[in-house]
């Protein structure tokens, strides 16, 4: 039996965080196009935007109770199958916003699945050179394996200067089909875990 013959009758969750904080932000607006792909590919989605990341109080162990949003990406990667982080790059590596957020993600230090153990983790950039995307999809890469996460094979870098968004808020052609292939990756990782956990062969 393959992993496509592995029931996961609600979809596996994707969780979905990153961004820039405002409306026209091509990073936020990459990450709910992939997420709007895997639910064509039967997923359930849940994002946390650059506007709630960037409620976040700078994370530093300080004793505070954590606030509303903290709470919500913690408890959104606790039930994650598989996660999606989406940065501009800043000075050739990830913005602050999404580090920050990442920083937060302590709060599953103590957790049986601790961390981004056991979830593939996909990773969209969008920078204004490409020698930043790839900078910076490789920082997100290495926080990603030092949080015990499986980083896919296939990361979407977009250069927002090449590959603007068009007028209508599509995006180039190319863009999207990466997207979609990542979108892919995720949905089909959630169906090996699913199919591994059950132990079907
Ligand atoms: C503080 C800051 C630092 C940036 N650093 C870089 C950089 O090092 N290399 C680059 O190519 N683009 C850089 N950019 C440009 C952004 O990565 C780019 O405009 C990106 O597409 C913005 O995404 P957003 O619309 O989601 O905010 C920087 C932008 C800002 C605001």
């Amino acid at each position: 039996m393959t992993s496509e013959g592995v029931s996961m009758p609600d979809g596996p969750l994707i969780v979905g965080f990153g961004g820039s904080t405002g409306p026209m932000s091509m990073t936020s607006l990459l990450l709910e196009r992939c997420l709007a792909h895997a639910v064509t590919r039967g997923a359930r989605t849940l994002v946390l935007g650059g506007d709630e990341l960037g409620t976040l109080p700078i994370y530093g162990a300080d004793g505070e109770p954590p606030t509303p949003v903290a709470t919500a990406l913690v408890e959104a990667v606790r039930e994650a199958d598989c996660v999606v982080i989406a940065t501009p790059g800043y000075h050739g590596g990830m913005s602050g916003l999404v580090k920050n957020a990442l920083d937060h993600l302590e709060g599953l230090r103590d957790d049986p699945r601790p961390y981004l153990d056991g979830r593939a983790v996909g990773v969209i950039v969008s920078a204004a050179g490409w020698q930043a995307a790839g900078t910076a999809l490789v920082s997100v890469r290495s926080a990603i394996h030092a949080l015990r996460g499986w980083p896919t094979p296939f990361g979407v870098t977009v250069n927002s200067v090449e590959q603007p968004i068009n007028d209508d808020g599509s995006f180039d052609q190319r863009v999207d089909g990466a997207l979609e292939i990542l979108a892919g990756q995720l949905v089909e990782f959630a169906g090996w875990r699913a199919a591994a956990r059950a132990g079907v062969r």
